[in-house]
């Protein structure tokens, strides 16, 4: 039911909605300076994942007193809690109160939105904005016996979405800039794809649209080769539930066993000069992460029954919002690449994560 809002219909929707808040974003950044990627990158994806995926009524309420809810969701992310999900500690206690906050809130926004289409119905009259996002599809979803979701389980769908979306995706983000910044010759060729696809004739540049970003491959390659070197999510946990047996040792329940896609995908065997940022080692030619030799080695999104579900969002909105970005600024690193921090849940560069930018058409 949660991949309602991430159909192909919905997906042409969304391009333009995302150029549009990057434009709005960036509007607060002067002709040239320096600024911190890592915070642009998370406020850039909280803003569009709200905008698109649940909805402008979702996305007006974010202000600082809902970031300030989100932060402390946050709280709740670190190792021992997923071990120890419920501890008595301050922490915990604020992340609980966060959470019951945020539910209020999109509970609220989905009567209201209930309301109005209920009005409209009852006018006879058609809604003028057609809802293709996820919060659409919640609330029109039933479980196998019929049953629809209560409010409160839209709401804590709605929550999780965000979150699972959040620190992976603006992570990967980040390090796609720094990355490819970094690789001059390699950016050549990412802006004479964007003036391929995009370039209006007179050095500008047409509107981002859904085909036009389906065919960026090379920003496709880059995120591939980001996701490779630093996979935002470095082990994937499991619990064991029965005995398992695996070559000559038994793996015995109640044990945890992990994999790790950030030691996978670093496998010079499947990945020659694995340290190498290359993203052509995933053009069509070479296509490093699909062959037979190399299969389960390249994770990023996990594997199997809880594969993640936000893969493609997630290359929508990251080419996106680079697409937009490039086209704006040219921009370069300022000083040495950013080390990977591992003290969190998800790897996060250490931050901040400057660049120096200047804006191809003046204000
Ligand atoms: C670059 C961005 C992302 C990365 C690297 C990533 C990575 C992952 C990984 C590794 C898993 C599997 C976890 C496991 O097996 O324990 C997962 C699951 C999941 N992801 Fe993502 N994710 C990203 C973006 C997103 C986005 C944007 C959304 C939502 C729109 C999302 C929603 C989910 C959900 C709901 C699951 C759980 C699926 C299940 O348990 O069946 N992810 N993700």
């Amino acid at each position: 039911m949660v991949k309602g809002g991430l159909t192909t219909a919905a997906f042409r929707s969304y391009v333009s909605d995302i150029q549009e808040e990057v434009h709005q974003y960036f509007a607060r950044w002067g002709n040239e300076g320096e600024a911190d990627l890592y915070s642009a990158m998370c406020e850039l994806v909280i803003n569009t994942a709200s905008r698109t995926l649940l909805g402008q009524d979702v996305r007006s309420q974010l202000n600082d007193e809902v970031a300030r809810l989100y932060h402390d969701l946050d709280l709740g992310f670190t190792p021992i809690n997923f071990l120890f999900p419920n501890l008595p500690l301050p922490r915990n206690i604020v992340r609980d109160r966060a959470n019951l906050q945020l539910r209020e809130l999109f509970v609220s926004v989905l009567r209201k939105r209930a309301a109005r289409l209920e009005k409209l119905k009852a006018e006879g009259k058609e809604d003028s904005e057609v809802h293709h996002d996820m919060l659409n599809s919640l609330m029109n979803a039933t479980y196998k016996d019929g049953r629809s979701l209560s409010e409160v389980e839209v709401a804590g769908l709605m929550i999780a979405l965000l979150m699972a979306g959040q620190h992976t995706s603006s992570t990967s983000a980040t390090w796609f800039g720094l990355y490819l910044l970094r690789d001059k010759e390699y950016l050549a060729k990412v802006m004479a794809e964007q003036e391929s696809i995009f370039g209006d004739g007179k050095g500008g540049y047409v509107p981002l649209d859904f085909e036009g970003i389906s065919n960026c491959d090379r920003l496709e390659y880059v995120l591939k080769e980001v996701l490779r070197l630093c996979p935002p999510i470095f082990q994937i946990m499991r619990t064991v539930t029965e005995d398992v047996y695996f070559n000559d040792m038994v793996i015995p329940a109640g044990s945890y066993v992990a994999v790790s896609p950030s030691v996978s995908s670093l496998d010079g065997k499947a990945f020659p000069n694995p340290n190498t940022f290359d993203p052509d080692r995933f053009s069509p030619e070479r296509a490093e992460d699909s062959t037979e030799k190399n299969k389960g080695l390249y994770v990023p999104f996990g594997h199997g029954r809880h594969r993640c579900i936000g893969e493609p969002f997630a290359y929508l909105q990251i080419k996106t919002i680079w697409a937009a970005i490039l086209q704006t600024f040219e921009l370069e690193p300022v000083g040495p690449m950013n080390q990977p921090n591992f003290n969190s849940m998800i790897v996060l560069p250490e931050t901040p994560c400057m660049v120096r930018y200047k804006r191809r058409v003046p204000l």
